[in-house]
């Protein structure tokens, strides 16, 4: 019989490479330092029956087409799927997976990694002690913001949304959050569901966490920003392209928004330069599944979907079911 073939389009957990190997599978990874070109990606997809990518990875409807002959799933690495023509992928036939679940806690838990950091200038002390510039305690010095027994605004409802609110509970904080529907896990976290702009009016932390899509996209605009509290701090772990940079940008440097903590960005990993010249931001580089076992367990998910594919069996998480 012949052996199904797989494209891996970036490095990834070799535990997944193993899962698929013990198969039958015969596994082909792009093993350059960097993502493959447009036109690399177009020969490349043609010749697999199933391809893993990964969140940078623009799989649009030409790539699809390109690949729609034989390859029978997209398998992408990560929760979010707006990499990926969606609705090409229907009408071709092909198979979408995603990896819902299995990062939910670790990208809560660097959601609160960024709210604290930014409410207590962390990454601005860090930076003074290591360039030597640090002169002792000071009564006045470094002062942020109260974080214990504050109003966190949660900007979806879904799987991290509530996994965020959660966590709130240790911190003696109010949650409000703003969803299309009343979520059972957010009100059990003990959060209360408010029109979007009653959640900017209230809220002293803001944290995003819906899908990115053609109504998120600039969800945070200046008339959004224009809303918040002045001593607000804006977390986005979610997309990038939900918040018009250029109006973050303004806010952080006019103090209309106190502080921003910030995993993604619109065009990554191009970052503005007028950000990484602000003080009042912490910046990461999109790390909020970057977990040791988080990252296997989604690459493992990945590798599931297309064995079960594959195999003539449903996808276990499927975005697009053909
Ligand atoms: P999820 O459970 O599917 O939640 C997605 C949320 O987005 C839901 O609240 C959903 O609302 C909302 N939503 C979807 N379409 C919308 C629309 N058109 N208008 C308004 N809201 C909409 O997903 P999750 O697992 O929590 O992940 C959330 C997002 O986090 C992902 O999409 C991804 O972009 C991002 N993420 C980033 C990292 C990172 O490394 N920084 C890691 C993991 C995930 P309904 O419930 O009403 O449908
Ligand atoms: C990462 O950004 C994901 O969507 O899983």
């Amino acid at each position: 019989m012949k052996r199904h073939s797989v494209f891996i389009t970036r490095a990834t957990p070799e535990e997944a490479t193993a899962l698929l190997a013990s198969e039958g599978f015969i596994v082909h990874q792009n093993s350059l330092p960097r993502g493959l070109s447009r036109e690399e990606m177009l020969k490349e997809v043609a010749r697999h029956d199933a391809v893993i990518c990964q969140a940078p990875d623009r799989i649009d409807a030409d790539v699809l087409a390109a690949a729609a002959p034989r390859c029978r799933i997209f398998a992408n690495c990560a929760v979010g799927y707006d990499n990926i023509d969606i609705a090409a992928a229907s009408r071709l036939g092909i198979v979408i997976s995603n990896t819902p679940g299995v990062l939910t806690e670790a990208t809560a838990d660097l959601t609160w990694a960024l709210m604290l950091a930014a409410a207590r200038r962390v990454c601005e002390g860090d930076r003074v002690v290591r360039a030597g510039q640090w002169r002792g305690w000071g009564m006045l010095d470094y002062l942020g913001a109260d974080v214990f027994g504050k109003t966190l605004g949660i900007i979806g409802g879904g799987r991290i949304a509530a996994a965020v609110a959660r966590r709130a509970a240790g911190f003696n904080m109010r949650v409000i959050y703003t969803s299309r529907s009343e979520k059972a896990a957010m009100n059990e976290a003990g959060g209360r569901r408010m029109p979007f702009d009653d959640v900017l009016r209230e809220a002293d932390f803001v944290s995003i966490h819906v899908a990115l899509t053609d109504e998120t996209h600039k969800l945070f605009d200046e008339r959004a920003f224009a809303k918040l509290k002045r001593e607000a701090i804006l977390i986005n772990t979610a997309r990038g392209a939900i918040v018009d940079e250029q109006a973050l940008i303004a806010a952080l440097f006019s103090g209309r928004l106190a502080a921003a903590g910030l995993d993604v960005y619109t065009d990554e990993p191009d970052v503005p330069p007028e950000l990484a010249g602000l003080k009042n931001v912490v910046l990461l580089p999109h790390i909020g599944s970057a977990t040791v076992t988080t990252r296997v367990k989604m690459a493992c998910l990945a590798a599931d979907n297309v064995i079960a594919v594959l195999g003539g069996r449903p996808p276990l998480t499927p975005v697009v079911k053909t």
